[in-house]
């Protein structure tokens, strides 16, 4: 395969959403940042130049890094920020099984709602789809729009003593809001032209912050040919639901009267059903075909969007979804289990001493365990063997008999703390996320693990049944993802190999549950042979201490 060189600088750039300009950081001035494209088996190496005030990390969401944790990204897990003024190279390895679009975006504070970017891997040179070549495509890159600052609002959810969820202002496709939006005029719409007849592949990123999203275009069906970057059973839909962290490929034949069309995304809210306070949840854009034709004054809206509250439109799509399971494109399910997990996802309240006083604060945490930045990045503590930085004992609950989508789940006992669960290489793994409802706070997490992809074998509502649930897993064609949902008041099961050694974070990708602590992290050891072993470290990886001035 090829090598790609990108240079992507860092610095502040000044963007005007909502009659009102801020400077917020972008990779290359561009918002959404650039789009790494590359055929299957090509090499890519990012410099990173940061140019800006703060210092980041980047994470390629969704690429296994095979043996090479060392450029996964997050933040005081693999690595500590590329300082002001200085450079980090990463090396971006690919799975060899990895087709279709995943991304790349910030993964220290909330900055990703910035940095972010797609990357599209095309079919290795000489091989095709496993459909018809489409006849164009299209990017359309999800996010969520702040008016404010997110360093300010990050630095205030963690010290004020409420649930300071810091709402969105707005959504956004492809860096635009759309005209429904209070303050926006047509110069602020994203506008995809299209030749009637033709089929188009658009690949959807969703790199909102805080939010599940729903998608669809007025009278034009989507059929779904991937996810995560594998490849799905086409599956004719008339809308999406793609939660943060996912990519979903779909085909669409531009067969309807040459007109304009809405695009439209709209948040989908879990938690409460009673929300209504909500401005600005739903961005738009436009598909207009090309040729001679009047366009109507207003585009037809896509009736097939679900309204912010439909529970049952979310829960309708989740099981949609389909592995390709051809001969090009294999599933291979870990059968005989050697390590079975059973985790759940909770918000409770603990007590911490921020800048010398005592306050309470909301907690995220999984097994009850919220998990506490390391004060030195674990992978570097792992490969030096340095004491003290973390403990290898997370919990690990057999299902018990606490009724989990009841009210009695002790949640005073949540700790803050960092514990890491260590694989052995090779294991064939089951892990059980069982969603929790205390606080009165029972809402989706989108849980994703790095390094990896998973396949998505069970997922039902209320709690799992240990008995029956496994009766009906899906061993023969489950889709494979980096990221799931856990679904309000239910459960989903999944299974892996754990085949990639490193260091691998798993964390609920909405930005305010992951600061809160929704996270954990997997080290898988190395095999027996160099080939199945860590590779070393790069000769620089940013330091976790800034050296002291001179
Ligand atoms: Cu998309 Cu840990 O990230
Ligand atoms: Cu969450």
């Amino acid at each position: 395969g090829d090598t790609h060189y990108y240079d992507f600088v860092l610095k502040e750039t000044n963007f005007t959403r909502l009659c009102s300009t801020k400077s917020m950081m972008t990779v290359n001035d561009s918002f959404p940042g650039p789009v790494i494209r590359i055929h299957r088996g090509d090499r890519v190496y990012v410099n990173v130049h940061n140019e800006d005030d703060f210092g980041v990390t980047i994470h390629w969401h969704g690429v296994k890094q095979t043996r090479n944790s060392w450029s996964d990204g997050p933040d005081h897990i693999t690595q500590c920020k590329i300082e002001p003024g200085t450079n980090f190279t990463y090396e971006v390895i690919f799975g060899n099984d990895q087709e279709g679009t995943l991304w790349w975006h910030a993964h220290s504070d909330w900055t990703r709602a910035s940095v972010h970017g797609a990357i599209v891997v095309l079919p290795a040179e000489g091989t095709t789809y496993p459909y018809p070549e489409p006849d164009g495509e299209e990017l359309i890159i999800l996010g969520t729009w702040y008016v404010g600052d997110l360093n300010e609002m990050l630095e205030e959810d963690l010290s004020i003593p409420n649930i300071t969820t810091p709402k969105s202002d707005a959504y956004t496709i492809n860096g635009q809001l759309g005209d429904l939006v209070a303050c926006s005029g047509s110069e602020t719409i994203h506008r995809w032209s299209v030749d009637y007849g033709k089929t188009y592949l658009l690949r959807i990123v969703n790199a909102a912050i805080n939010s599940e999203l729903f998608f669809a275009i007025s009278q034009h069906n989507l059929t779904i040919v991937g996810t995560d970057g594998t490849y799905t059973k086409p599956t004719v839909t008339s809308y999406i639901m793609i939660d943060p962290g996912q990519t979903i490929d779909v085909l669409v034949t531009a067969n309807q009267s040459p007109s304009q069309y809405y695009m439209a995304a709209r948040q989908f809210v879990s938690f409460d059903p009673t929300v209504t306070d909500f401005n600005n949840m739903t961005a738009t854009a436009i598909l207009q075909y090309r040729g001679n034709y009047t366009p109507p004054d207003i585009p037809s809206f896509p009736t097939t969007l679900p309204s912010f509250h439909d529970l049952d439109s979310a829960l309708r799509f989740l099981p949609l979804l389909r592995s390709l399971a051809s001969p090009e494109h294999p599933v291979n399910v870990p059968i005989d289990i050697t390590t079975r997990m059973y985790i759940t996802t909770e918000m409770s309240v603990v007590n911490f001493i921020f800048e010398g006083s005592e306050i309470s604060h909301i907690a995220a945490s999984l097994n009850n365990i919220s998990f506490m930045d390391p004060s030195s990045d674990i992978l570097l503590a792992y490969y030096r063997h340095i004491k003290g930085v973390y403990t290898t004992d997370f919990p690990d609950y057999p299902p018990s008999s606490y009724n989990f989508t009841g009210d009695d789940w002790p949640s005073s006992i949540t700790k803050l703390a960092t514990k890491v669960k260590v694989l052995n290489y090779n294991e064939s793994v089951e892990i059980i996320f069982q969603g929790t409802n205390m606080l009165d706070e029972a809402e989706d997490h989108p849980l994703h693990l790095h390094g990896y992809t998973f396949y998505v074998v069970g997922m039902g509502r209320g709690n799992f049944n240990n008995e029956t649930d496994p009766k009906w897993y899906n061993l023969v064609d489950p889709p494979e993802r980096n990221t799931i949902v856990v679904p309000k008041n239910g459960w989903v099961a999944l299974r892996f190999r754990a085949n990639n050694p490193g260091v691998w974070l798993w964390h609920c990708h909405f930005d305010k549950h992951f600061t809160w602590g929704m996270a954990t992290v997997f080290i898988v050891k190395n095999g027996k042979t160099p080939e199945t072993s860590l590779l070393p470290p790069p000769a620089y990886m940013p330091p976790c201490t800034l050296p002291s001035p001179i």
